[in-house]
């Protein structure tokens, strides 16, 4: 029941209750959690959150009504234009954050060919895409009715096979994907290749630089060897990047930026059929807080370059002592060479990495547990930004603790009795199935254990298709009014509805 208190609060009763709903969350600022959160300090957050709030009011749904959102978005998608290579003619858009900025750039695609009578071979257009891509590609091609071509990537390094994604392309291929760098791993996709490729063929090509389009400049300015990725390498014609991540900026911070301007229209989404205000919608949302922007501009006027350089260097230096420590560490190892300051870690000699990822939890350290994927191994992922570069030579302590705890532990026996219920059904599983399941992995009541190894076994252990039928049903539970762990209701309170 959704309830309102008789009378309005003021700010100063709000506030105990607002910090109690957040009582469980991951405590970001210390350092200690690798994912979600890109913190480069205290300094950082407090110029965002005040350029957010002076803007969180106005509108960027009409420009022409609020001036202001349109300047400052030509000057941050001008920025970021001529920070990922873009020519005189780039533009873009600024989104609310990578997903978007991606579905942006398919819509472009499916829209721009449309147009053009492309795929030339008619009929529903491709997306070939590396194994590795973001969901966001595969969530563009369900909204807009394209059909994703994912195509395994090399064993070893994780990159994207350009040879394998040429072979893949048909004649209702329309865009080619690379990331710069993917998530899982934090390695660059052969950007070049996959440029010849796209204009071998005749195709677009898109570039998600969503988490690296932002350092991998600066790295490649510290000395690291970065890959060539952006606007000016032939062949690409559309590139993501968000702020929200190395920019440092608040949630809800992206640019899409493409080559062409004519691509960029294609994007675009204009109604003149109703009696209502002009509406053009250049991205996915409508009406829309100028907040993030304002944000945004905030925070890279106020880091300015040399403290950019300074971020990246903490990272890149971070980044390469955690490296360093897994090498010398027993059971654990690198996956691949990371282009960025994102790092996967497999479990060597029967380690399980689920387990490791509970032992740091109870050592104080969020890092985010990865499944086995088409023969990529599952693995520990850490997103390492300013402040968790800091806290490296302590990770590496308590990693080591980590994994001597986690050889102790049972693995593999939940991912067996998995199979054989599964092999055991009639039919496709129910959803009282999957409660079974999930009673067997631990979760009881919509309540997360303690420890998840179990439930990442499970996940690990389900065909594709079932898991992310799984996943969706027990999010959807969660967000069941009633459910979770609401702060004491304020006063007492009045039912609305
Ligand atoms: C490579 C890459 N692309 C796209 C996205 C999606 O970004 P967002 O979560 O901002 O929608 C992510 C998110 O982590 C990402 O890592």
């Amino acid at each position: 029941m959704t309830t309102l208190p008789p009378t309005g609060l003021d700010w100063s009763e709000l506030v105990p209750h607002l910090d109690a709903f957040a009582g469980a969350d991951l405590s970001w600022r210390d350092g200690k959690t690798y994912a979600y959160v890109y913190d480069a300090g205290r300094e950082v957050e407090d110029v965002g959150t005040r350029a957010f709030a002076r803007y969180l009011f106005v509108n960027a749904l009409d420009p022409t009504a609020f001036p202001s959102a349109l300047a400052l978005e030509n000057e941050v998608v001008g920025l970021a234009a001529r920070h990922l290579g873009g020519g005189p003619g780039a533009v873009g858009t600024f989104t609310s954050g990578g997903t978007e900025s991606i579905l942006c750039a398919v819509k472009a695609a499916r829209d721009f060919g449309r147009a053009r009578g492309l795929p030339a071979g008619g009929g529903v257009p491709q997306i070939v895409l590396p194994t590795t891509a973001h969901p966001a590609f595969h969530k563009a091609a369900w909204y807009l009715g394209l059909e994703v071509v994912a195509v395994d990537v090399d064993p070893v390094t994780f990159r994207a096979d350009p040879a394998a994604m040429a072979a893949a392309c048909g004649p209702r291929t329309l865009l080619l994907v690379g990331s710069a760098p993917s998530y899982a791993h934090g390695v660059v996709d052969p950007i070049r290749e996959l440029g010849a490729l796209a204009q071998e063929k005749g195709l677009l090509l898109h570039v998600d630089a969503c988490v690296g389009g932002f350092l991998l400049p600066y790295f490649r300015r510290l000395g690291a060897p970065v890959p060539d990725f952006d606007l000016s390498v032939p062949g690409v014609t559309s590139i993501s990047m968000d702020f929200h991540k190395y920019g440092f900026a608040p949630k809800g911070a992206s640019v899409v930026v493409y080559a062409d301007p004519a691509l960029r229209r294609a994007q675009y989404f204009a109604c003149a059929d109703w009696p209502g205000y002009a509406l053009v919608n250049p991205a996915v949302g409508s009406s829309k807080s100028a907040g993030p922007l304002a944000a945004t501009w905030a925070v890279l006027q106020h880091v300015g370059d040399a403290g950019f350089l300074d971020l990246a260097r903490r990272c890149l230096e971070g980044t390469r002592r955690l490296v360093d420590g897994v090498a010398a560490l027993d059971g654990l190892r690198v996956l691949g060479t990371p282009d960025l300051c994102m790092v996967a870690l497999a479990g060597e000699g029967g380690v399980s990495p689920f387990h490791v990822v509970d032992e740091m939890k109870l050592r104080g350290w969020f890092l985010q547990a990865q499944p086995s994927f088409r023969g990529m191994p599952a693995s520990i992922h850490l997103s390492l930004g300013p402040e968790n570069a800091e806290r490296v030579d302590e990770l590496l302590v308590d990693l080591r603790a980590s994994v001597e705890a986690a050889r102790g532990l049972p693995t593999g026996q939940l991912a067996a009795v998995v199979g054989q219920a599964l092999a055991g059904l009639a039919g496709p599983p129910g959803p009282e199935d999957l409660g079974r399941l999930l009673a067997l992995a631990g979760v009881v009541g919509g309540q997360l254990p303690e420890r998840m190894a179990p439930i990442h076994e499970l996940l690990d252990a389900l065909p594709r298709p079932l898991c992310a039928a799984f996943l969706a049903d027990f999010m959807a539970g969660l967000f069941t009014p009633g459910q979770g762990a609401p702060a004491p209701a304020p006063r007492e309170a009045a039912a609305v509805g």
